[in-house]
């Protein structure tokens, strides 16, 4: 006989639990903003009344919360006492890594503009991130430049995502034929120091909004890599790239623009590199037939409702089609991280 939390297969119950997942994400929230799997971590079994004065909550919230948790699998009551389950232990320790570092993200800066999911599709853009995040810029990466907390939010998460995919990437990707990499959108420079520290003959210059690119260089500093890798202020879509790269890697930055952005994008980077130049594109990815993986359709949500209103994930082979169009010629494809997958091609000669 099945458990009677087990997933159920009945419909009814499936489609139930689709519009409960708001409730279900927030007893996860409140809980790990509590601090609750910490401490349960540290100290497992206690009762409701110990959780709720730890926690500093009445006893009739802390009961609701404990109710919540336990019947999505999260809590585990024996008797009177509470424990993580595997689900929640994960979150009981490094809380600013993966995978606590997407709870946050989801709740300060995603949750409530995500109720504007349906206006931005009929508006076509990111009418949630207009009406939920502060300021007047059209993305969402200009808005966080308002708001330090939410900003670290952003850079925890993305941080966290481009460590664990850059970490098989620097095991993977083979950089020995190139000498100076241009790195567009590069953020905080996980990329590019993790390449540079990997490949010793490596150049760097990283191009990314102003705002970035203070906090890159003093990063970079602080890992004694400033003779090799710098960030430059600069706006993609407004200036030419810089010459002299011998390849333009793009790095969780196109799946947030539309196709007509990327394919200029990708344009920009042909016209600044000679023959034989490389390319690599790291993207999550959607599959080549387009029926997911889920965490393509949910980051394609968040593009066209939060982060820019235009992007959203797109398959490799309209990526190899676009470089194709462009002037490279596609050299392959690697799977890496949380699904992404690095696009490979070559500048084919004029
Ligand atoms: C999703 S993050 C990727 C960061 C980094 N490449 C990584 O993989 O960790 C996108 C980056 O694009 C930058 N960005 C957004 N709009 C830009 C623009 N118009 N020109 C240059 N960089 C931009 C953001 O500041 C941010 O650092």
């Amino acid at each position: 006989m099945s458990s009677p939390n087990a997933p159920s297969t009945d419909p009814a119950a499936q489609l139930r639990s689709l519009y409960y997942a708001h409730y279900n994400f927030q007893f996860l929230s409140a809980a790990f903003e509590f601090g609750l799997f910490a401490l349960l971590g540290a100290e497992p079994g206690l009762t409701r009344v110990e959780i709720a004065g730890r926690l500093g909550l009445r006893e009739q919230p802390a009961r609701i919360l404990l109710l919540g948790c336990t019947s999505i699998g999260l809590l585990r009551k024996d008797g009177e006492r509470y424990y993580n389950t595997e689900v929640s232990a994960p979150l009981a320790t490094n809380l600013e890594d993966l995978p606590g570092v997407f709870v946050p993200w989801e709740q300060h800066v995603n949750y409530r503009p995500m109720a504007w999911f349906a206006e931005s599709l009929r508006e076509d853009t990111n009418v949630g991130m207009r009406r939920e995040i502060a300021g007047d810029s059209d993305t969402l990466y200009g808005r966080l430049a308002g708001d330090p907390k939410l900003e670290q939010v952003f850079h925890n998460m993305m941080g966290s995502v481009s460590r664990l995919c850059g970490a098989e990437l620097v095991d993977q990707l083979d950089l020995s034929g190139y000498t100076h990499m241009l790195d567009v959108g590069g953020g905080t420079a996980v990329n590019a120091t993790n390449f540079a520290r990997r490949w010793p003959h490596l150049q760097v210059t990283i191009v990314d909004l102003p705002t970035i690119v203070e906090a890159a260089n003093e990063k970079i500093a602080g890992m004694g890599l400033s003779d090799r890798v710098r960030a430059v202020g600069l706006d993609a879509f407004n200036d030419e790239f810089p010459k002299g790269c011998d390849c333009v890697f793009f790095g969780h930055f196109l799946e947030i623009w539309s196709i007509e952005r990327n394919k200029d994008l990708l344009a920009k980077a042909a016209r600044a590199v000679e023959p034989e130049a490389g390319v690599i594109v790291v993207t999550p990815v959607q599959d080549d037939d387009e029926t997911g993986p889920d965490i393509a359709a949910a980051l394609s949500a968040y593009f066209q409702t939060v982060a820019s209103g235009e992007g959203m994930v797109y398959t490799c082979k309209e990526y190899e089609e676009w470089f194709a169009e462009v002037g490279f010629e596609p050299t392959g494809r690697l799977y890496v991280g949380l699904g992404d997958v690095a696009i490979t091609g070559t500048r084919r000669p004029t």
